[in-house]
């Protein structure tokens, strides 16, 4: 276990983080999902309030374990997700999108377990709401940092998801890379301002990106003030 200084650059700030994959449900037994492990959503959690902010998490699916001193809310759907989010937005100074939100969700939930029929299924799914973009909208002070997971053309995407969402910061990373991405402790990210790439980093513990990506994000926040 490294040992992380605790720090107060981020002392009476409110921190919001999301994190894991959301749970979209067909039936009480039965739901889509995501490869999320929300890993990445909880080092960061736990950087900032290493950092003197008070932080809350909100989780979907995850196999992170909770983090002292981090308060815990834990979701299922992006529409749970989005007004959890919502309710605490007015109040943040910095908001961490981390989650994997599903893009769709069933459009029908059944109430009861659906019972097998013909030999073949067909699911209608409908789009989620996109909670960066609703919060890019809605943005007044608020420091916005997305995320992109990409698989190609990891840079061009990155920039018209940070512009389309209206984020101060967006941390891109190429999940199809070993070392990067979902279900594995460490990750190969780049990140995007206004202006185009700022840093790419190593691969690196997860932890250690979060530390990384922060202290951007404090120096980015003190020249927003500025
Ligand atoms: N996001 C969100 N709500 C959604 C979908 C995504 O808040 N319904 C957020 C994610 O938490 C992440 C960012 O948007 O911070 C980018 O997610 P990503 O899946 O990479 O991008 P999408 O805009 O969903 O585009 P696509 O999946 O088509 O690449
Ligand atoms: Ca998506």
């Amino acid at each position: 276990q490294r040992f992380f200084a605790s720090r107060s650059e981020l002392a009476g700030k409110t921190v919001i983080v999301t994190a894991g994959g959301t749970v979209e449900r067909l039936d009480p037994v039965r739901f889509l999902t995501n490869d999320s492990s929300g890993k990445m959503g909880f080092a960061f959690a736990e950087a900032a309030a290493n950092r003197g902010a008070d932080v809350t998490l909100i989780a979907g699916r995850t196999t992170a374990p909770p983090i002292d001193g981090v308060k815990l809310v834990r979701v299922e759907s992006a529409e749970q997700m989005l007004h959890a989010v919502l309710e605490r937005y007015d109040a943040a100074d910095l908001v961490i999108k981390a989650a994997a939100v599903a893009d769709y969700r069933p459009v029908e939930q059944a109430p009861t377990k659906i019972k097998k029929s013909e030999e073949k299924l067909v699911l209608e799914l409908e789009r989620t709401t996109d909670i960066l973009k609703t919060l890019g909208e809605r943005k007044t002070h608020q420091f916005l940092v997305g995320f992109a997971a990409e698989t190609e053309r990891v840079a061009e995407y990155a920039m018209s998801k940070l512009v389309r969402k209206n984020c101060d910061l967006l941390v891109a990373n190429d999940v199809s890379r070993e070392g990067a991405g979902f279900n594995v402790d460490t990750n190969v990210v780049q990140l995007y301002g206004k202006e185009g790439l700022l840093e790419s980093l190593p691969q690196l513990p997860k932890r250690e990106v979060a530390e990384r990506v922060l202290e951007r994000i404090v120096q980015r926040m003190r020249d927003k003030a500025a």
